[in-house]
């Protein structure tokens, strides 16, 4: 990939060589296969096409200074696809086949995996999909489960800059006894409208309150948030979220550093509280919050044109151990052999 502008690339598509499936029929998972087409075939009554039977997951894996490959808490992306797969009654894949299937797509396509100080990383896209086909409204009784790669920049072309984000009360995401907690197609599609408003109007994302009583906050489009108040990381517990497993680990590495975390319902007004704030999650990493807009009630609450000086320990942190320059204390990471 000698012509690469590695440093200048943005997140989105792009074709690499490979790509490793696996198929499940019969009631049984079969054998990994690798595939070097951009292309899937299938049953026009696929469950996924008419009833979103569909879950992903997104993970990267990063270039350190040694040359050594990195992937970060994979364990927790194969079980998030577990409980995706659950959440809407598709067979499950055990944890080490999604393993397997995920270190073979990265060394099938080593070359991609963008060098170290270049910013980029590998972002990999696990998906699985319902393919038998119905036309009651029952789950499937075959699956496909791709992964694919891609070398990507930051999600937010901003990077770690700090950017802008609303709150509209006339959107939801998700419902509280709904799909939030687990990562299916649904709950994108269900967020586009309220996303592409908010980026024709100038903001990086939205940022959703909870759907019942709209009084609390739930998470920034893409990705978690969180906020940071004295000695505190705050961040929201809620029925419709996303459990971010950057999140998980940014509450962790909080704690190393003697702040408190507090994960807890965190009530809309209390954004004019926090000093920092900030928007995590794999795509992500940590993107700063320049401002929140309240579009129903016309309040502006400020962080800053800069990165706050917490956000910058945790954000230095995080990535210090994804691209394997600092120790991994808490063995979050895998080498890619
Ligand atoms: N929330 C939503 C809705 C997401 O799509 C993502 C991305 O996966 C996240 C949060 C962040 O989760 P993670 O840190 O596991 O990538
Ligand atoms: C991720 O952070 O990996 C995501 O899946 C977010 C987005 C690209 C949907």
């Amino acid at each position: 990939m000698e012509n690469t502008d590695w440093k200048n690339l943005g997140f989105g598509y792009s074709d690499t060589n490979y790509n490793v499936r696996c198929y499940f029929r019969n009631g049984e998972w079969g054998e990994l296969e690798v595939s070097s087409s951009n292309q899937i075939t299938m049953h026009m009554a696929a469950t996924c096409l008419h009833y979103g039977q569909e879950a992903f997951e997104g993970l990267k894996a990063y270039r350190g200074k040694d040359g050594k490959i990195r992937v970060f808490r994979i364990d927790e992306n194969a079980k998030r696809m577990q409980a995706s797969a659950k959440g809407i009654l598709m067979a499950e894949l055990p944890v080490d086949k999604f393993k397997e299937a995920v270190f073979k797509a990265i060394k099938l396509n080593s070359e991609f995996v963008p060098p170290y100080g270049s910013g980029a990383s590998l972002y990999i896209r696990p998906v699985l999909i319902g393919t038998g086909p119905q036309v009651g409204v029952k789950p499937a009784n075959k699956y496909l489960f791709v992964v694919f790669v891609m070398p990507v920049g930051p999600y937010f072309k901003e990077g770690f800059k700090p950017t802008d984000y609303v709150i509209y009360r006339e959107y939801d995401r998700a419902a509280p006894l709904g799909t939030g907690t687990i990562k299916v197609g649904g709950n994108y599609a269900a967020s586009l409208r309220a996303g592409m408003r908010a980026h024709a109007e100038g903001y990086s994302a939205v940022l959703y309150l909870d759907a019942k009583e709209k009084k609390y906050i739930d998470e920034c489009g893409p990705a978690n948030f969180f906020g940071i108040k004295g000695n505190s990381y705050v961040t929201p517990k809620s029925e419709s979220i996303l459990p971010s497993i950057t999140n998980k680990s940014l509450r962790q590495l909080a704690l190393d550093m003697g702040l408190n975390v507090e994960e807890r319902k965190v009530p809309v007004e209390e954004l004019a509280e926090f000093t920092e704030a900030g928007a995590c999650g794999t795509a992500a990493v940590i993107s700063p919050v320049r401002s929140v807009y309240d579009a129903d009630k016309d309040i502006r609450y400020t962080y800053g044109d800069e990165p706050g000086a917490i956000t910058q320990k945790l954000y230095d942190k995080l990535i210090n151990i994804q691209y394997g320059c600092e120790p991994d204390e808490h063995n979050w990471v895998s080498i890619v052999e």
